[in-house]
């Protein structure tokens, strides 16, 4: 039924919105009118205009009926809000709509290589090096013994590598809860982009992710040592190396850079396989060293563990692929070392 009011066409809904916004006297008129199955069709407009009488002006009635349809707007995008956190609720834990589509493997895996040959393209254009701004010894090391293994590796990523990384990724995400997209994040040893980009897409913004490694095809990760760090005193809230440690020739100076650029009470997470511990701590083989013994590299700065894990609990509960790593999540205080 559609209702002509001082020259508007005006249906039901428009009409309850109305009365109910109109003042309460003009309002209380209109009220009896509305959903009043008896009045025809015909006879509506007429009992409506005769109601109000001159209570109603064509201006009053202009700027009404704006808000009206503002109003009907609003109620629309309240209902598809009411359709999208039924379907794709969005918690702390639960990634956006657009993030959820990303994270899907395939769409995932295109996304990576897409923005890989994009890099890589744009700096053959550029004639820019993978390797600059270190000295001529570390870049022999680098290109005899880095770069040959992990350019074989760079794009190999998703394949073996995602589950690990996105299951430390998740249990930071439970540690961080509400101040997860505030938290800057040093990546160390990324090798490709993948990690940070889990990262983004998994709640901690990509603006406040920097990535370092020996190489790099990518202006998300910056080339630069783990033993040298390019950074200020604090200025990461969760210091990331993912099996990046265990290639330290001097891990003393690695850990003191670590503990350095991280602020108070920040995040280290430390995760290697149980060769690199050994190596590290020159524990004796006849055991695999575990957890306890990697926190120790960072004594006396260990404030709170968050979680351990050594290589035995792995193979029990995740299966043999990932059963060779020994992983930390602590926090730090940095006046127990001073
Ligand atoms: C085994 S890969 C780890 C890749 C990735 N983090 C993962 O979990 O799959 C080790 C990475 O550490 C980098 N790396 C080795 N020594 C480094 C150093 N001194 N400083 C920074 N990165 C280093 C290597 O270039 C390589 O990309």
């Amino acid at each position: 039924m559609t209702l002509d009011l001082l020259g508007y066409k005006l249906n039901k809904r428009s009409f309850a919105d109305l009365a109910e916004m109109l003042p309460a006297d003009v309002a209380s008129c209109l009220r009896p009118l509305v959903g009043n199955p008896a009045l025809s069709k015909s006879n509506f407009s007429n009992q409506v205009e005769a109601a109000l009488g001159n209570k109603l002006t064509q201006q009053h009635l202009t700027v009404t009926l704006r808000e009206a349809k503002r109003l009907q707007i609003k109620r629309i995008g309240r209902y598809v809000e009411s359709l999208r956190t039924t379907f794709f609720p969005s918690t702390s834990f639960t990634p956006s709509l657009l993030n959820y589509i990303r994270l899907r493997p395939l769409f995932f895996s295109l996304w990576f290589r897409f923005r890989m040959l994009r890099h890589f393209g744009f700096m053959v254009l550029k004639k820019k090096p993978l390797v600059h701004k270190l000295d001529r010894d570390q870049k022999e090391y680098i290109t005899q013994d880095v770069l040959p293994y992990n350019m074989s590796q760079v794009a190999m990523f998703l394949e073996g590598h995602r589950y690990r990384t996105e299951r430390i990724i998740l249990l930071l995400k439970a540690l961080c809860g509400k101040h997860t997209n505030t938290q800057q994040v040093l990546c160390v040893g990324p090798r490709n982009e993948a990690e940070l980009l889990l990262f983004s897409l998994h709640g901690f913004p990509l603006k406040n992710i920097v990535g370092i490694d020996l190489f790099s095809y990518s202006p998300l990760v910056h080339v630069m040592d783990m033993h040298d760090l390019d950074f200020e005193n604090d200025t990461f809230d969760i210091y990331y190396s993912a099996f990046t440690l265990a290639y330290s020739q001097d891990v003393e100076r690695a850990s003191a850079e670590a503990i350095r650029v991280t602020k108070d009470d920040g995040l280290m997470v430390i995760t290697m396989t149980v060769r690199g511990v050994a190596l590290l701590t020159g524990k004796p083989a006849d055991r695999a060293p575990g957890a306890r013994d990697m926190l120790e590299l960072f004594a006396p700065y260990v404030r709170h563990v968050y979680f351990q894990e050594n290589a035995e609990w792995q193979q029990e509960h995740m299966g043999d692929d990932e059963s060779t790593c020994v992983t930390a999540i602590f926090s730090i205080d940095k006046a127990a070392g001073s």
